[in-house]
Formats: C-alpha cells, structure tokens, sequence
C-alpha cells in the first residue's frame, strides 16, 4: 500500500481520513478529496494534461487527462463509467478502479482523440514558435499523437500577434483554450483583464474590461457584428477592427501606458503557464531555442521576497528568467519584475574597469592595484582626520553587508555606517534592533495565508511586496485570513485582497493603531478580534511615521500578534543581520553593549571595537557635507532615493568618495575612485528573505567581475588589515563560526506621536510610496515591461477635488519651494486635504523635485492651462 502526501498548494490543517483505490491496478491511499491526476503523479503515472495545474482550481477544460474509471456501487459490486473521465477534476473515492493510457485501450484511444482535435486548428509552426522543444502540447503530440493528420482543411487563422499589453503577445491560432491564464488572472492575481470570449470554434483569449465589453453587453454584440456571415473566423480582412476585439478604454489609474488593459503585475506568469505558444514575452519572442540555452536556479534581486528564479542564459547572455518551484516562498509565482527587468545588469553603462580621478578632475581607467592604492591612501589621508562613513546601500548579499560591516568597524574604526538608502528615523533604528536583528525567521510566507487576520501599516502589498500580495490573497480567497489596512485609501490591490480599510491620513496611522482594542467597535473592534493570534506587517515607510512603529509594537503586544517587518530591498534584512547600523552589530549585537563588543573583538581578533553609536545615513552625509567626515566609501545606491538628494549630491562633492558599483550613477559621476562590482547574475552569494530565510544561489554568467566582499577584502588589505573575507568559503566559515548573540538587544522604542500636520488653505499632506513598476534604475533598458506599468497619477479625496475644481483626468499640480509635479488627478475615497502621488514614477520623482516625504504638507492646485506664451 502506499501513502501519499497532501497534494501541491494544500496547506497544513486537520488529518483528512484516507481514500484507498486502485490506479493501473497499484492499490493507493490518499487524503479524501485527492483528484486521481495527483494521486497518479505519486505512485510515477503521468496521466498527459495541458489545462491541469496544481496551484489553480480543476477546469476540466482541455479533455487530455481521460481515463478509464469504476467504481463500487452500493452492493460493491465494480460498475464502469459509461466514459472515459477526466481525471484532473475526478476526486478519488473507495475502492475505484481507475485505468490510464498505460493499461487501458479505452483511455489510450480517447486521449488520442482529445490530441487529435486540439491539432485540427493548431499550427504546426513548431519550428518557429518559441514553445518549441519545450512545449507541452509538442511533446505529448509525439507520446500520445497520431503519427499523421487526418484533417485536410484549412486551419483557422487570425492576424497575429496581438499584443494584450506591451510585454505579452497572443497568437489566438495556438490556443487550445485550456484556461490555464484566465484562471491565473482570475484566482491567483485577481486581474480579471483577460478572459474567454465568444464560443464554439471561434471561441479566444482576449482582454476584457467589464465596463466596455461585458460579455452580455454592447461589447460582444459588437464583435458578432463584425463577424462574416460565413463564420469564418474574424480578421482584419473581415473588418473587424483589431481594438474593438481587444477591448475600449479602462479609467486612468488602471490602464498601462500602453492604453491596453492587460495591466497586470503578474502578467508573465501567464506565458509561463501557457502549454502551448500562444501567449509569449514581447522581449524573448524570436530571440532564443530553449535548447540553446542554459540554466541556472538563483533568486530574484528585485525585492525582499528572495523569490526563487531560473535564469537562462546563452554564451553570456541572460536571455530570459523564469518563476522557479519554491512552495516555501514563491510558488511558482514571481513578478513581472523579477522576470522581465534583468537587462540593467548589462546595461551600456556598466562598470568594468576601475577608475581614479586625474589631476585634471576626470575619471580615467586604471589598474585595480592602482584603484586600491589611491582609494587606501584617501582613506587613510581621512582617518587622520575627521573619518570615513560608509554606506552600503540596501541591495546586498549577506556575504557583502557582512564585509562592508567589518570593514567599517576593523579597517575603518567607525561605526559611522547605514544601509538604508531610504528614509529612516531613530525610533525605526531602535525597532530594527529591539524586533528584527537576530531574530532568525519567525513569521513565514506560509504563516501569511494561514493567519486569521492580517494587519498591514504604512506597506502595501501589492506595489511594496509582490509575492507576499498573492500569499495573502490565497488566504483571503480560502475564507481562512481577513486583512485590515492603515492606509489613506484603499488600493486596487487591497480590495482584491477584500482588505478592511482603517483609514488614516499620513502621520495619523500611530493613533489609529492605538484605537484597535478588543473594546473598540466596528472595524477597530474586528480588526482586534482578527489580529489575537494574527500577524501585523509593518512596511519600512512606516518610518517616516513618528511614533508609527512604537505604536505597532505596543498594539502586537496589546493583542498578541506576531510582528514582521517587510522591507522593499533585497539587501535590507541582511543588512540588519550583517550590522550595517550605527548602533547594530552582526547578530543583533547592540554597539553600545560592552559585552557583545567583547565576544565581536574576540572574534574578529581584534582589540577593541568602536564603541559609541555611529550616524545614520543622513547624520553621515550631513556630517560630509559639512568637512565632518573626510570620506565615504558608497555602496550601490541611488541620490534620488535618498531623504535628501542634494544633501547627497553635496556630500559626495565635499568628501573623498569609493564607490563600488554595477553602472555608472551619480555617485560614481563624483566618486575619487570607483571600484566595479559584480551584478547578481555575475556571482554567487545569499540573500536574506524579509522572513530573515537564507536563499543562496550560484554564479549564473561567467565573469571576472568580482562581488563586494571580494574587492572590501582588497582595500582592507591595502589598508593593513586582513579582513579575512577573500573567499565565500571563508565569509560563510566566519559567520558559522560568530553564531548568533543571546545577550542584552536593543531596547524597544517609546517615540510618542505628534500632532498630526494641519495642512491650510491650498495645502495637502503627502502621501506617497513606489509602484512595483516606476522608474527606479533596476528597470533599465527593459521597454516592454515599463509599459506595462501603471500610469502615475494624482489622487486626491472629493472634498479636495472640489474645492480645487478637479475631476478625474484634469490636473493637479502638487508642490513645495523646490520643485513641481503635475498630475492627472483621480478622485478616490480617502481622508480630505490629502493628496497622494508615486515616489518614484516618470513625471513624478518626489524626493528630488519636491525634497519632501510622505506626512509633509505640500502646495496642491489644478494645474493652469498651458497657454500659448508659455513656449515663450
Ligand atoms: Fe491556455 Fe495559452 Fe490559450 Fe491561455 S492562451 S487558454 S494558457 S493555451
Ligand atoms: Fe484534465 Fe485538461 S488536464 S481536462
């Protein structure tokens, strides 16, 4: 007898009683409910199957998986079904008997039949489709295909591709209308833009707006008008104009900026799915063989969530990336960023020799024996003097920070050194060190679909998180997690995540924070219901929120929830672990405690470390504006993220700047000697999950480039110290070797909350944070997938709007003393005399055009007409 396993995508829960029946006469048990497709799989019988997927709900919809079936009546005696069953939607049950292909003529010959019909209209274009050689519908047409047509007419056709957004492309002739996309925008992502239209054998894929193309609406009886007489399918030729079968305009906010409405964060994933060509990636379309290439598993840089990937790469080349098989973080499930914007690794602009500024003020290429000795004798020109502050930037391995950490503390004697290249506060420095630092991984991706309820603050899933929005959305969909959001609106995403709105204005949230009591009524009173037991996840913004994450840490307690902190960037929690804080060391070790200072110096072989806390970010580049700190050693980060851009700017202007980098930037623009590092595809090395989970991953590319550590290593040795870090096998032994610190951790903070801002007449308080697509610089070069990103906009509340004299589309010009962005508005439900814009998007860089951040009061007007003395 054999015992199988709860099926792929199941969560953990009750014991299920078992179901024992027979498969190609192999006796099997499995959890009741199990489809007999699953519980084949286990005992090694591949039943072929196109629509079939484990992680979406059974459709039934491509007839592939027939089998032949019996099963006991009352009696017991056997009765066979009168035909053959689709065993992707067949749940088993006692003592049935269940026949595949394998021992059965019956399944052999319908499944022949079901392969036979999906050919009569596909294309056998196999040569030229990029699903060839690995192409489900390929490779079961040789198994379990006729080895000649039958079929001798003319195969329907229809104008191709069609391009349903900028990034994917549909070639409705391939479709075998198994619906594995639309189940995927409509279960998993929640983005119902594409769906089934019309029937019979014209039946396709296509984008769908509910308010323009109703399925019963105006819409369709469109598309029949346009259709010939004959039946014949529609082309261009036939008159149908290409756009009415797509689809009309949606409403601003949720259109791409290719006007089509396929606008989906997740939209890749579809075209991964597909088991046939008919949805493919504008960028790899005709670009490679899936023979050609070579793969290698790494893990997504794109954000915290440490998604597994695949990369595939030819001669040196990545030519595409792929969701990887990771039930414990991603699923098979990634984001169109962590699938499609990879070219900035390769970008023109990339570094690739070292360069030193001349005596005539320019950079010019050097030898890295050169580099180094130039950047170590600034360097030491600068301990002579007032310092060196280091700033890693938030997008590195654990083996990098770790470096960097050591550099600062042994080479450098400083701890004047800040990863967060972002806005920040003392109390989040505190929070970080009291609540995250050495805390090992606590609440889980899993947790998040299995708790009873879920509270976001100052983080929006779907923009800030991307895989962590579809776990939640899984368990909303499961009736097993309520979600409650303290956000000044409720977004696209959170109302797909059916998410209760507990609405506050920038700089309020700490207040409403504290009104979630069990005593409390209404959503307050539910969300304290919900959260006994349940999670809270507060986003790094939330920092910009004084008072915000001390009242998150007062309500967690209050209530007895878990708390996760879930930052943006890849590199953040390593960051945390590695020590690269003013007032954190590896581990969770506080700085000023002079017990884990003892046990680091022990085991670093040093004497004594630096014992008061460093700066922050911004005090550093204060302090190097200002000839306080003689130099920076700059990691990868950009100005423009920064709180303060031009305080950046003049900081690296003032001081001696190394820079390690991937591209030129404008950091490296005014650095004294920059160091080229390595891209993540360009070395191997682990990142840290927000979970605090290890995800390693192996050098993808051949290269010469080096990673971070390996060039710190470098420059520590031209400073007279031997970081010991030359290898990743000596990093890792090190960092086995330090272990964790189960000493005094940082206190937790006590930061009482303001009175939030009063904006006046003409003003607003800002709201503010990144789009999952913007125009951040990991994006370079990748065009296809920034038209895919949501138009920025301004929103503001209908009180607002009417006392500026704004309906949506008309535009709203927000502003401070430095700079202006105009926007066209959209009127949302949120709290009056806040206006809302994208940090980071084309037309909208908040923090160098406007050097405020969210909670700060701005100028808000209706943009005055362009007029024509305005081209004066
Ligand atoms: Fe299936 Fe692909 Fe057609 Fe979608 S486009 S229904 S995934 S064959
Ligand atoms: Fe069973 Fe498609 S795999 S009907």
């Amino acid at each position: 007898m054999t015992t199988t396993t709860p099926a792929k995508g199941a969560t953990s829960g009750a014991l299920v009683p078992e179901v024992t029946f027979t498969i190609d006469d192999v006796e099997v048990s499995v959890p009741k409910g199990t489809l007999v497709i699953r519980a084949a799989e286990q005992i090694g019988i591949q039943i072929p199957r196109f629509c079939d997927h484990p992680l979406l709900k059974p459709a039934g919809a491509c007839r592939q998986c027939l089998v032949e079936v019996a099963t006991p009546d009352r009696e017991g005696n056997l009765r066979a079904m009168p035909k053959p069953q689709a065993s992707c939607t067949l749940e088993a049950t006692p003592g049935m008997v269940v026949k595949t292909q394998r021992t059965s003529a019956v399944a052999d010959k319908a499944q022949h039949g079901v392969m036979e019909l999906l050919l009569i209209n596909h294309p056998l274009d196999c040569p030229t489709c990029d699903k060839g050689g690995e192409c489900p519908l390929q490779n079961q047409a040789m198994s379990n295909g006729r080895g000649t047509s039958r079929f001798v007419d003319v195969k329907r056709t229809y104008p191709k591709p069609l391009a349903i957004s900028t990034a994917i492309l549909l070639d409705r002739e391939r479709c075998i209308l198994c619906q594995r996309c639309t189940r995927f925008s409509n279960e998993i992502a929640g983005d119902q833009f594409i769906d089934l239209q019309l029937r019979g054998a014209r039946q396709q894929i296509g984008t769908f707006d509910p308010a323009v193309l109703g399925f019963d609406g105006a819409g369709t009886a469109s598309l029949f008008a346009g259709a010939d007489g004959d039946g014949q399918p529609l082309t261009r030729a036939g008159g149908m104009p290409e756009r009415d079968v797509l689809s009309g305009p949606a409403g601003p906010a949720e259109t791409d900026t290719s006007g089509r409405p396929f606008a989906s964060y997740f939209s890749g994933n579809t075209v991964q799915i597909c088991p046939v060509g008919a949805l493919t990636g504008a960028s790899y379309r005709f670009r490679s063989r899936p023979f050609d290439l070579s793969s290698t598993p790494v893990i997504a840089e794109h954000d915290a969530n440490g998604s597994a990937i695949r990369v595939d790469h030819r001669r040196g080349t990545v030519m595409r990336r792929l969701a990887g098989d990771d039930p414990v973080v991603n699923e098979e499930w990634i984001t169109d960023k962590d699938r499609f914007a990879f070219t900035w690794q390769s970008a023109p602009d990339r570094l690739t020799t070292p360069l030193v500024r001349g005596e005539d003020g320019e950079l010019r290429e050097a030898s890295w024996a050169e580099a180094l000795t130039v950047a170590a004798e600034g360097l030491t020109t600068a301990l002579d003097g007032s310092g060196v502050g280091v700033l890693p930037g938030g997008r590195l391995t654990l083996e990098d920070a770790y470096a960097y950490s050591k550099l600062a503390r042994v080479a450098l004697r400083t701890n004047d050194i800040d990863h967060r290249a972002r806005p920040h506060s003392a109390e989040e420095e505190s929070f970080l060190g009291h609540a995250v630092a050495g805390h090992g991984i606590d609440v889980t991706f899993a947790d998040l679909e299995r708790a009873s309820g879920v509270l976001l603050v100052g983080y929006e899933p779907e923009d800030e998180g991307g895989v962590v929005f579809l776990r939640l959305r899984k368990g909303t969909l499961a009736g097993r997690t309520r979600v409650f959001s303290v956000a000044p609106f409720a977004s696209r995403g959170l109302e797909r995540l059916g998410a209760t709105l507990l609405s506050a204005a920038p700089g309020t949230e700490p207040e409403v924070l504290d009104a979630i009591t069990g005593r409390a009524d209404g959503d307050l009173g539910a969300a304290a219901e919900a959260l006994s037991g349940g999670l809270v996840l507060v986003g790094e913004r939330l920092a910009t929120v004084p008072g915000g994450l001390s009242a998150a840490l007062r309500l967690a307690q209050r209530i007895g929830a878990r708390l996760a902190w879930v930052p943006r960037r890849v590199g953040e929690r390593a960051g945390i672990e590695a020590g690269t804080m003013p007032a954190l060391l590896p581990g969770g070790r506080p700085v000023t405690d002079n017990a884990a200072r003892v046990d680091l110096a022990a085991a670093w072989g040093v004497e004594r470390l630096p014992a008061t806390r460093g700066r922050d970010l911004s005090g550093i580049l204060s302090a190097a504006a200002g000839g306080g700190l003689d130099a920076l050693v700059v990691g990868g980060l950009d100005p423009a993220d920064l709180p303060d851009p031009d305080l950046a700017l003049r900081a690296l202007d003032a001081a001696f700047v190394v820079s390690l980098e991937v591209r030129a930037s404008a950091v490296t623009e005014r650095a004294d000697v920059v160091l080229p590092v390595a891209p993540p595809a360009e070395k191997p090395g682990t990142y840290l999950t927000w979970e605090g989970r290890p995800r390693p991953f192996p050098q993808a590319l051949t290269s010469t480039a080096l990673a971070d550590q390996r060039v710190l290593h470098a420059l520590a040795g031209r400073l007279g110290v031997d970081l010991g870090l030359g290898t990743l096998a000596a990093t890792h032994a090190e960092l086995d070797q330090l272990g964790g610190w189960d000493g005094a951790r940082t206190p937790a903070p006590h930061a009482v909350y303001p009175e939030p801002p009063a904006p006046g007449a003409g003003q607003a308080v800002l709201a503010t944070w990144h789009l999952l697509l913007d125009a951040g610089r990991c994006q370079d070069g990748e065009a296809f997938l920034a038209g895919t990103a949501p138009r920025p906009v301004a929103r503001v509340g209908a009180e607002l709007a009417a006392r500026l004299g704004v309906t949506d589309g008309d535009q709203v010009t927000v502003s401070t003393e430095h700079g202006a962005i105009t926007l066209p508005a959209v009127v949302t439900a949120m709290p009056d005399g806040v206006v809302w814009i994208p940090v980071n998007s084309p037309g909208s860089a908040v923090r160098p055009t406007l050097r405020v951040d969210a909670g700060a009061v701005v100028q808000v007007a209706a943009a005055r007409p362009a007029t024509d003395g305005d081209d004066a």
